[in-house]
This record gives structure tokens, C-alpha cells and sequence, in this order.
């Protein structure tokens, strides 16, 4: 059964997490879209890890893991990474890391020009992560990247490096930023690229061939379906396709090799970054930061808390086709008396029940909320899904009917074996 792991909200959902659990039973894993904007937290036998660009099937050591042609990679953050997680006592091999020659790469100055476009939006800024996904996903489709495969060609990369390299420094010298020596870059990429070289092959006929033989794929998302670049909302989104269509053109397997979409969510809604957040609530934020809870894994920012939304759950599961939700940080909401779950959005007196696409719409969006009672009772303990207390099960069944998709699995808590298969 292969199976791609989406998120359904703004992001960290609990990805790493129910991915780093179906891993078990995959033989590969794929990341097809985003770059090291994502930041998957999984935590195994009591030890944790955050994983950027590697798959998480990488904790397991005897997965493949693929990234794929959609993912635009720093090879210079990579190779942090690998250090980073080899210290941690994670091997990664030529065969436990596959990297696609199709990829294409984020290079020091997309993050500079990432910083630039900010700085030019003021009070309009996205929030980006600044790890110039934005700019390298532009040069992709503006055909002016470089892809991995290029950098076997070294004469021909330099010149395509000098030449991008100048045009932004022309950008970067007006907002007053980090311009860039060519050489300096040029230096800096093939060190990386040089530790990298094991790993580049071209994945395509390689995962046709696993699909073929009746292995099992697993599909790591990144982002969720509201920072997707065409669902999202836009234009406070991230740069890729980060629902499930994005895992087939981002990896080169086609949509018949997939069996099962698992749309993952939390029990309430967080987001990092800015633009619109209809159910947004301050009390709720307090409460899950004074938890020590909700800051993000790859800038360590707080994230903004709010209730449980279905109108954009519902669409997610929509354009998805998720078959199964996975419901994380049930656990978060354990302490709460009284819980509020938004069914539709109140514009100008008329209650939408799909998100719209009118910018000027979301201002004026107020959520209309149901209430169920809370369960306030320690859910971290459970080992099975019957074990939840009754409110629990409640809430997340009303959530699995607003949201037309069946519940899947439960989180309650960080570690790999608090999760609970419904
Ligand atoms: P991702 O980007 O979707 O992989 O999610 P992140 O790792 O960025 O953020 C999810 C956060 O929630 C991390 O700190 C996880 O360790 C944590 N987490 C995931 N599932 C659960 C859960 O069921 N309960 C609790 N308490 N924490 C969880
Ligand atoms: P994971 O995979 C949460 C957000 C940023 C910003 C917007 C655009 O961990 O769920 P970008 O750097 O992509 O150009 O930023 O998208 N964002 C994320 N928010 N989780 C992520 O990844 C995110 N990746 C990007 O905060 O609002
Ligand atoms: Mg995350």
C-alpha cells in the first residue's frame, strides 16, 4: 500500500511524527515538494530529532530515502544536516540517501533575495522562513536554476552561478543587503555539492522499479494544504504544491502508484508566518506556549494558536482525497473545559462553507462556531483508542464528520508510541 502523509492546515501538523510511525511497515520513503523551510520533528525511544530536507524514514536505517525532482535543495544546508543527524548516531549512506539529478538547488543568495522580497512587501511580508525557497522555486520555473545534474558540468555551472550571482547582487545592493563574491559561491556549493555526489542519481526509473515490485511507498509532505501555492491562501503561502498531487510530479511516480492519502492535522489549528487565521485565539496561545508547546522546528518562532477549523479541514480533505485523517496534540487539549470547532465563516451575514479566494474576503471572515464540552482528563497514557475519555471521542468523531473523512489515527503525545490506531 503506498501511501502519501500531507498536511491539512498551515503546517506542522504532526507530519514527522505519523510518517516516522508508518515507516515501519514502508520500504521507502519520498520527500517530493518544498525544501528546508520544513522542519518534522520526530521523537524516538526518548530522543529527539528535526529533520529539514532528509526523509524521516532516515531514523530507521534500513529504509531508502528518496528526495525528490519537486524538492528545491541547499546542498550546503544538507550537508549541515547529515552532520548534524550523523552526530546524532544516524548513518546516512549512498543507500539510505537517494537525491534526484532533477532537483533543483537553492543557492546562498535565494536567501538573500528571499530577505529582499520581505523587505520590499513591509507590512504585506509573508513571514517566510528565509531559507530562499520563494527565489529558487521562481528561477525553476522562470528556467534559469540549476539543477543537481548541472553541477557535473562544472564549467557550465560556473557561468550560469556568476551570471544569477550578479543579477542579485543588483537586487540586494538596494535593500541594502549581503551581495555575494562569485567564486566565494562558486567555492562554497562544490564543497557541498562534493559530499553530496553519492547520493545524486537519477530516482525515477529506480522508484518504478520499487512500485513495480510491490514494495511500499511512503510519501513525507511538507508545508500543509493552506500554504499550498494553489490552494493555499494565497498569497501567504509557500512556493510548491504541498498537496497530494505535488508527491507525483515532485518524485516522478504517477498518480496510479498511489493507494492511500493520510491528511494529518492537530486537534486545533497553528500557523507560523503571516496572512489570515479566522479562528485565531489569544487565550488559546497563551495556554499551549505556557505548555512549552507550538515553537516552530525550524526558526523556534511561536506559533500563532487558534481553534479547530473544518471549512478549511474539509477543503484540504478535498483536494487531497484524503482516505484517513491522522489527529495530532489531542493531548493538548486535555486541560480545556470547553472546546469550539468552526463549521463555516460568517461574511457580510452570509455563512460560507469553503474558504474563499478574495483576499479582501478573509478580513471580514468570522468564524461560526460549535462548542462541545471538554474532556479534562490525561489522554498521554492511552495506548488505544478505546481508552480516550468519551468527549474525546466525540470531538474527533464530529471532526471526522465535518470533514466527510474517516479518523485514522490519534496523537497523544511526541513520542513515536503515542499514537493510536483507530
Ligand atoms: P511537522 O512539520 O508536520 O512534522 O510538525 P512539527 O514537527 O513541526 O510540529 C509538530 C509538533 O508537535 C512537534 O513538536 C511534535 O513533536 C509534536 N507532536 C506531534 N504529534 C503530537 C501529539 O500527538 N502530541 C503532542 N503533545 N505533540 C505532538
Ligand atoms: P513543515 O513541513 C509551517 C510558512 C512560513 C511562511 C510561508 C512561506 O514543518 O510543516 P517559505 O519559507 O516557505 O517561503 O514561507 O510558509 N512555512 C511553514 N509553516 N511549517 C512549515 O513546514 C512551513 N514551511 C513554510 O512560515 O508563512
Ligand atoms: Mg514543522
Amino acid at each position: 500500500m503506498n501511501t502519501i502523509v500531507t498536511g491539512l492546515q498551515w503546517g506542522d501538523e504532526g507530519k514527522g511524527k505519523i510518517v516516522d510511525y508508518l515507516t515501519e511497515s514502508a520500504d521507502v520513503v519520498v520527500r517530493g515538494q518544498g525544501g528546508n523551510n520544513a522542519g518534522h520533528t520526530v521523537i524516538a525511544r526518548g530522543k529527539k530529532y528535526v529533520l529539514h530536507l532528509l526523509p524521516s524514514g532516515i531514523l530507521w536505517g534500513d529504509k531508502t530515502n528518496f528526495i525528490g525532482n519537486g524538492v528545491v535543495l541547499d546542498p550546503i544546508g544538507l550537508v549541515e544536516e547529515i552532520t548534524r543527524i550523523e552526530d546524532q548516531g544516524v548513518k546516512v549512506t549512498a543507500e539510505s540517501l537517494k537525491i534526484s539529478d532533477r532537483a533543483h538547488v537553492v543557492l546562498p543568495f535565494h536567501k538573500e533575495l528571499d530577505a529582499a522580497r520581505e523587505a520590499s512587501l513591509g507590512d504585506q511580508k509573508i513571514g517566510t522562513t528565509r531559507r530562499g525557497i520563494g527565489p529558487a522555486y521562481a528561477d525553476k520555473v522562470n528556467r534559469c536554476g540549476l539543477r543537481m545534474a548541472d553541477f557535473l558540468d562544472r564549467e557550465f555551472t560556473e557561468m550560469k552561478i556568476t551570471r544569477r550571482v550578479q543579477e542579485a547582487n543588483e537586487t540586494l545592493a538596494k535593500w541594502d543587503l549581503q551581495t555575494f563574491d562569485p567564486k566565494e559561491v562558486i567555492d562554497q556549493v562544490y564543497t557541498a555539492f562534493e559530499r553530496l555526489r553519492p547520493h545524486v542519481t537519477n530516482i525515477i526509473p529506480e522508484l518504478s522499479k520499487v512500485w513495480k515490485s510491490g514494495k511500499t511507498l511512503l510519501f513525507e509532505g511538507a508545508q500543509g494544504a493552506l500554504l499550498d501555492i494553489d490552494f493555499g491562501t494565497f498569497p501567504f503561502v509557500t512556493s510548491s504544491n504541498t498537496t497530494s498531487g505535488g508527491a507525483c510530479t515532485g518524485s516522478g511516480l504517477p498518480p496510479t502508484a498511489i493507494d492511500a492519502v493520510v491528511g494529518v492535522c492537530k486537534a486545533y489549528t497553528t500557523r507560523v508566518g503571516a496572512g489570515p487565521f479566522p479562528t485565531e485565539d489569544d487565550g488559546l496561545a497563551d495556554y499551549l506556549h505556557g505548555l512549552g508547546r507550538e515553537f516552530g522546528a525550524t526558526t523556534g518562532r511561536p506559533r500563532s494558536c487558534g481553534w479547530l477549523d473544518t471549512v478549511l479541514l474539509h477543503f484540504a480533505c478535498m483536494v487531497n482525497g484524503v482516505t484517513g485523517l491522522a489527529v495530532t496534540n489531542v493531548d493538548g487539549l486535555d486541560s480545556y473545559e470547553e472546546l469550539k470547532i468552526c463549521t463555516g465563516y460568517d461574511i457580510d451575514g452570509i455563512v460560507h462553507k469553503y474558504p474563499p479566494a478574495d483576499r479582501s474576503f478573509w478580513d471580514r471572515a468570522k468564524p461560526v462556531y460549535e462548542t462541545m464540552p471538554g474532556w479534562n482528563q490525561d489522554t498521554t497514557k492511552c495506548t488505544s483508542y478505546d481508552q480516550l475519555p468519551e468527549n474525546a471521542k466525540a470531538y474527533l468523531n464530529r471532526l471526522g464528520e465535518l470533514c466527510e473523512a474517516p479518523i485514522a489515527f490519534v496523537g497523544v503525545g511526541p513520542d513515536r508510541d503515542q499514537t493510536l490506531v483507530v
